[in-house]
């Protein structure tokens, strides 16, 4: 038997699901409490040779087909290549607008707030209609998702709630809430020390429930991993 390209035990984590084609990934309904579904791909071709191709960069920077097109690559790179431009025109055709990104390596900027708000923490994406978050992780470290129930909304953890009623400088009421959603503190979460944690893994293509009005499901908690100085950057779709 091959070995499995699932990037985790789907039935460890009850709130994903798997699909066996772009076309279930797109038009499945996510229902059921499930929130991130997963199309399992192992992509051939070398895409350490595309990320290795690539210039440097001073923070994250989206590429183009022509940014692709240009580089110089072995036969194996150019597959990767392919993959690449043929994800982003399948989400296209879908009417969806992907991006390709690369991500530089290094510790984010925390700032001194008491909740983080950088991708790299445990976080919601917010949308004001329906809308998912479609994400691939091609190459370096994978992005993350949390089972919800093992997490607290870090504007809920009492001594942080405290610390940003400080911030705000006034009372605990909507005027406050308001002040939590602008500066995006409710969508980040604390994840208690035996939270389910699983792998989105490399090459799979994943869509994930964003938080908006009337959503059937509880948004997808996710995060990008924290990747050292020392680590390679990692190349990434998003829509
Ligand atoms: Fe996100």
């Amino acid at each position: 038997m091959s070995s499995s390209p699932l990037p985790f035990d789907p039935t460890q984590f009850p709130r994903t699901g798997i699909v066996s084609s772009f076309d279930e990934l797109v038009t499945a309904r996510l229902e059921g409490g499930v929130n991130a579904l997963c199309w399992p791909r192992v992509l051939d071709g070398d895409f350490g040779e595309v990320e290795r191709s690539l210039p440097a960069i001073d923070g994250i920077t989206t590429l183009d087909e022509e940014d692709l097109g240009g580089l110089n690559l072995n036969p194996a790179g150019q597959r990767a290549r392919e993959h690449l431009i043929n994800d982003q025109r399948l989400l296209t055709a879908r009417g969806l607008q992907p991006s390709l990104d690369i991500v530089p390596s290094g510790e984010p900027d925390l700032g001194d707030s008491p909740v983080r708000t950088d991708v790299a923490d445990w976080h919601v994406d917010s949308a004001t209609v329906k809308a998912d978050t479609y994400l691939c992780t091609y190459f370096g470290e994978a992005t993350e998702g949390v089972l919800n129930e093992d997490t607290l909304g870090q504007v809920h953890v009492p001594g942080t709630r405290a610390k940003l009623l400080q911030l705000y400088g006034g009372a605990d009421d909507a005027n406050f809430r308001s002040y939590l959603a602008e500066h995006f503190y409710d969508l980040h979460y604390a994840a208690n020390s035996e939270a389910r944690i699983y792998s989105f893994g490399i090459g799979h293509l994943w869509r994930i429930a964003t938080q908006y009005p009337g959503s059937p499901v509880p948004p997808c908690i996710h995060r990008a991993p924290t990747t050292g100085s020392d680590q390679t950057r990692r190349l990434l779709l998003i829509s």
